[in-house]
C-alpha cells in the first residue's frame, strides 16, 4: 500500500470514527457509493456551502441565488443533451458478469505503468544518495523512456478513439493490452456499449400513463431555465450571475474513492450571464476569483493546479478544471467553462419561447452567453479533510491526531471544559457556554480528563478548548487552548466571544 492509499483509508476511518461521514444503509451492508454526513460532517459541510454562498451571493451585488427542483420537465435533458451523450463506455466481463468503465480499465492500466516508472525512480533515488537528479533520470534512463512513451501512445490511442465514438477500437485496445478482469482474471469481454449516467424514475401514481422523469444530473439546468424569470423579477442588468447549491444524482458505474466519486452528491454552481464576445474576459475573471477563493481557505497553493482543456466540448470555447492533489493524486474539485449560448438557444429551440435580454446600452436583443463555475461540495469537503487530517508526535513523545481545519468551517467553534464535575464548576461552565453558544456552535464536555478531552476535539477540528477550573470562580478568568499550538493563556471571560469570532474572521 502506498502512503496515500495509506491517507485515503485513514481519513475515511477518522470520518466515521468521528462522526463525519458513514456509508449510508450501513447496517444493511451499506449502499455502494452513497454517503450519509454525520453530526460533525454535517456541520463542516454546512460551512463549506456557506462560505461559498457568502463569497459568490452575499460578496457580489450582481450575483442572487435560487433552490430549484431536483425533479424537472424531461425534455429539459434532452435539450441539455445529457439524455443522447452524458455516456460512459461500459463493458462487460463475461464470466465474471462484472461492469466496467472501459476508459477506467485502460486508465487504471497505464497508472501500472505509472506505477513502474515511479519503483525504478524511487529506486535510482536510493542508489545515487544526493547527486540524484530525478528530471536528467526520467529524461535518460531507457526502460523509464520507453515506459512514458507507451503510457503516451496508449492514452492518444484512448483518447481519439473515445473522440470518434470508435468503441470497437476501444474494445481492440483493452484486447491488445491484455487487460483482465480484476475480479475473475478472464479476458472474455463484450462489446463496448454507452450507458447513460441519468437516473430516471416515474412521475404520476400509476405506472402506466406515467411520465418518465430523470433525477438532474448537474444544478446548472435549474438554473437557465429560470434565467429570464429571475432576470425580471429581480431586475438584473448583464453581466449578473444566478448561483445555486443542491444535490445532482448520476448512476457512476466506478464509484470508488469515498465521496470522491458518488452517485448522490451535491453541487455548488455559478452561471454568469455575460454580452457576446465578452465570455473570455469573465471567464478568466472567473478562473482567478475561484482559485483565490480556495487559497482564502488557507489551503496549500501547490496542492492546487489548472487544468486547461485542449479539447473542447461542442458547446463550450474554453474550459479549465482546478485540480486538486486528493490522496489519489491530482484529480479535478471544480469546473470552469466558458459554455457560449448554448444551452439558452437549446432550451429557445425545444420550448419556442424567446429566452433574450434586451441589453439597453447597446439597444439590441441577444441570448446572453454564459460563463459557469461549478464544484462538488462533496469534493471539496474531502479536499478539506485531506488537508487539515494530521498525525503529529508531540515533545512528550506521545502522538495526536487533529484536523488543523480552517477556523471558519470546523464543526464547532470552541469546547466547554469543566475541569471537574464538582464544586460549581459545571454551573459556571454552563454560564458560559449558554452565552457563548447564541454565537458559536460550542460543545460541552465534563466527561474523562482533561487531556482526553482535549484529544477528542482535536479530533473533529475544534479550534478553542476552555477549561474552567476553582480560580474561574473566584477571578471570572478561564483557560483557552488553541487547537494548532496547543497554547493555553489566561483570558477572561468576558473576551472569549471577541477572541473566538476574531479566530474565525482571520482565517477563512
Ligand atoms: N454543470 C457542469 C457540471 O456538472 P461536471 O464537471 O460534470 O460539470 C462539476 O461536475 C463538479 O461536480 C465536478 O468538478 C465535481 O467536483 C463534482 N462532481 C461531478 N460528479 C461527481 C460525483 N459523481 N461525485 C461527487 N462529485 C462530483
Amino acid at each position: 500500500m502506498t502512503n496515500n492509499e495509506d491517507k485515503l483509508k485513514k481519513i475515511i476511518s477518522h470520518s466515521k470514527e468521528y462522526g463525519f461521514v458513514f456509508q449510508s444503509s450501513e447496517i444493511y451492508d451499506g449502499l455502494s457509493a452513497v454517503y450519509d454526513y454525520a453530526q460533525n460532517g454535517v456541520e463542516l459541510k454546512k460551512n463549506i456551502r456557506n462560505h461559498w454562498w457568502k463569497a459568490m451571493v452575499q460578496m457580489n451585488e450582481n450575483i442572487v441565488g435560487i433552490d430549484s427542483a431536483i425533479f424537472m420537465h424531461p425534455t429539459i435533458w434532452k435539450a441539455s443533451g445529457h439524455v443522447d451523450a452524458f455516456n460512459d463506455p461500459m463493458i462487460d466481463n463475461k464470466d465474471s458478469k462484472k461492469r466496467y468503465r472501459a476508459d477506467v480499465l485502460v486508465e487504471d492500466y497505464i497508472a501500472k505503468i505509472e506505477g513502474k516508472i515511479n519503483k525504478e525512480v524511487a529506486k535510482a533515488a536510493k542508489r545515487f544518495g544526493e547527486a540524484f537528479n530525478k528530471e536528467e533520470f526520467l529524461n535518460t534512463n531507457p526502460r523509464v523512456i520507453a515506459n512514458r512513451e507507451k503510457m503516451k501512445a496508449i492514452s492518444k490511442r484512448l483518447y481519439g478513439s473515445l473522440e470518434n465514438n470508435n468503441l470497437d477500437d476501444v474494445k481492440a485496445l483493452i484486447e491488445e493490452l491484455g487487460i483482465a478482469c480484476p475480479v475473475s482474471g478472464s479476458k472474455n469481454w463484450t462489446e463496448v456499449k454507452q450507458f447513460n449516467l441519468m437516473f430516471a424514475t416515474q412521475m404520476g401514481s400509476t405506472s402506466e400513463g406515467a411520465n418518465e422523469i430523470y433525477l438532474r444530473p448537474e444544478t446548472a439546468q435549474g438554473i437557465f431555465v429560470n434565467y429570464l424569470n429571475v432576470q425580471k423579477t429581480g431586475r438584473m442588468k448583464i453581466p449578473f450571475g444566478i448561483a445555486q447549491t443542491g444535490k445532482a444524482f448520476r448512476n457512476e458505474i466506478v464509484a470508488r474513492q469515498f465521496i470522491f466519486r458518488m452517485r448522490e452528491f451535491e453541487q455548488m454552481e455559478l452561471q454568469f450571464f455575460v454580452r457576446p464576445g465578452e465570455e473570455k474576459k469573465w471567464y478568466e475573471y472567473w478562473k482567478a476569483e475561484r482559485m483565490k477563493w480556495h487559497l482564502s481557505l488557507g489551503m496549500n497553493k501547490e496542492d492546487y493546479r489548472f487544468h486547461d482543456h485542449e479539447k473542447l466540448a461542442h458547446y463550450a470555447n474554453a474550459a479549465t478544471d482546478i485540480e486538486f492533489d486528493f490522496p489519489m493524486g491530482f484529480k479535478e474539485l471544480e469546473g470552469i467553462h466558458s459554455r457560449t449560448d448554448f444551452d439558452l438557444k437549446a432550451h429557445e429551440e425545444h420550448t419556442g419561447k424567446k429566452l433574450r435580454y434586451f441589453d439597453p446600452e447597446l439597444n439590441e436583443s441577444y441570448v446572453p452567453y454564459v460563463v459557469e463555475t461549478s464544484i462538488g461540495l462533496d469534493r471539496m469537503f474531502l479536499a478539506i479533510m485531506s488537508t487539515a487530517y494530521n498525525e503529529e508526535k508531540l515533545e512528550d513523545g506521545s502522538e495526536r491526531v487533529v484536523l488543523n481545519l480552517p477556523p471558519a468551517l470546523a464543526p464547532y467553534k470552541a469546547a466547554i471544559l469543566p475541569l471537574m464535575k464538582k464544586d460549581g464548576l459545571p454551573e459556571k461552565a454552563r454560564e458560559i457556554m449558554a452565552e457563548l453558544q447564541e454565537n458559536f456552535m460550542c460543545q460541552y464536555e465534563e466527561k474523562d480528563a482533561i487531556g482526553k478531552r482535549y484529544r477528542r476535539q482535536d479530533a473533529i477540528g475544534t479550534p478553542f478548548c476552555i477549561t474552567i477550573d476553582h480560580d474561574s470562580l473566584e477571578d471570572n478568568m478561564v483557560t483557552i487552548r488553541d487547537r494548532d499550538t496547543m497554547k493555553q493563556e489566561r483570558v477572561a471571560v468576558a473576551d472569549l466571544r471577541q477572541i473566538i469570532d476574531a479566530k474565525i474572521r482571520n482565517k477563512a
